[in-house]
């Protein structure tokens, strides 16, 4: 039996501008999706008696389907066990990661799900060489709209910085408040969203996401320094821009406003994809309760993250 866990992740500053090659701040979380690979003679099933994906389970020699819920991680699960011909295996998922919520959750069951598999069969991969089967696994199911933040950082953890290339940044923990509005969003089209406007109107896209790559290259020094207060006000305007380009939604407005105002938050954004999904606040001086307690109020799901976490790592048998 092996196990791989992976974490979710949060996009700091710079989504969507890091698809058109701006640079992007993304830090891992303590919310984490594990894989666990079992021998299985004669069968691949894939399995979860999991809340957040809602029990399924699949054989894939004959096809068997027990829950519609099974098609969102069996993409990726499948395309992970056929690019390393995985066979006579049952495969566990287990996570704490909402999914469809920006939060990285398809790519942690990737990467957790390369290097559980990996090492089933006595192949102990590089994190460089996960990353990069999981990158192009991603992109695939995608149909090649992704860039290697997700994965990369569900890889080797900790905060990254992403342009055209990516570089770890070494910082301390942050203590974020996330909300997740219960709407379900698609990456895919709203990357896609993104990218027509761009091509609409590049004159006045293209120095958006250069603004938003500014604001990336601005926050390290301030996360290192913990200056909450600047910080906030660089997520703000994120917030802002990322608005202008229609990533945004009603329910992700209101959750970033509760949170500005009767959460105290020092700063509110969206965080991934947008459409839906969830934002991320950075608690004030009223703290993480009030912060919570404000966007329990305005009709999100709050839960506390802590950012700059562990990338995937065998986990031991219990
Ligand atoms: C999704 O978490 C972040 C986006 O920038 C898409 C991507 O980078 O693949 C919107």
């Amino acid at each position: 039996m092996t196990t791989a866990s992976a974490p979710g992740k949060i996009i700091l500053f710079g989504e969507h501008a890091v698809v058109s090659g701006a640079t992007a701040l993304g830090g891992a979380i303590d919310l984490r999706a594990s894989i666990t690979v079992q021998d299985s003679p004669g069968s691949v099933v894939i399995t979860t008696d999991d809340l957040v994906l809602k029990g399924f389970s699949l054989d894939l020699l004959s096809g068997r389907l027990s829950s519609p819920q099974a098609a969102y991680a069996t993409r990726y699960i499948s395309a992970v066990v056929s690019e390393l011909d995985a066979r006579d295996v049952s495969i566990e998922i287990k996570s704490s990661l909402p999914v469809s919520a920006g939060l990285g959750s398809s790519a942690s069951i990737i990467v957790a799900a390369v290097m559980a598999i990996s090492e089933h069969q006595g192949q102990s991969l590089s994190k460089e060489e996960i990353a990069a089967i999981s990158y192009r696994l991603e992109k695939k199911v995608q149909d090649g709209l992704a860039s290697p933040t997700d994965t990369a950082l569900a890889t080797f953890g900790g905060y990254l910085q992403i342009s055209r290339e990516i570089s770890a940044l070494d910082l301390p923990m942050l203590d974020l408040v996330v909300g997740y509005t219960g709407v379900a969003h698609n990456t895919k089209s709203e990357v896609e969203k993104v990218q027509r406007l761009k091509e609409r109107y590049p004159d006045l896209v293209e120095p958006i996401f250069k603004a938003m790559g500014a604001i990336s290259e601005r926050a390290a020094p301030l996360i290192r320094e913990k200056n909450t207060s600047e910080l906030g006000g660089l997520m703000n305007i994120n917030h802002g821009l990322l608005e202008a380009i229609g990533a945004s939604s009603k329910e992700l407005e209101t959750l970033v406003y509760a949170a500005r105002g009767a959460g105290g938050a020092a700063g509110a954004k969206l965080t991934g994809a947008g459409g839906g999904g969830c934002m991320i606040a950075l608690p004030g001086p009223a703290g993480q309760e009030t912060l919570m307690t404000a966007i329990r109020q305005a009709g999100g799901y709050p839960f506390s993250v802590k950012s700059g976490q562990e990338g995937v790592r065998l986990e031991k048998e219990p």
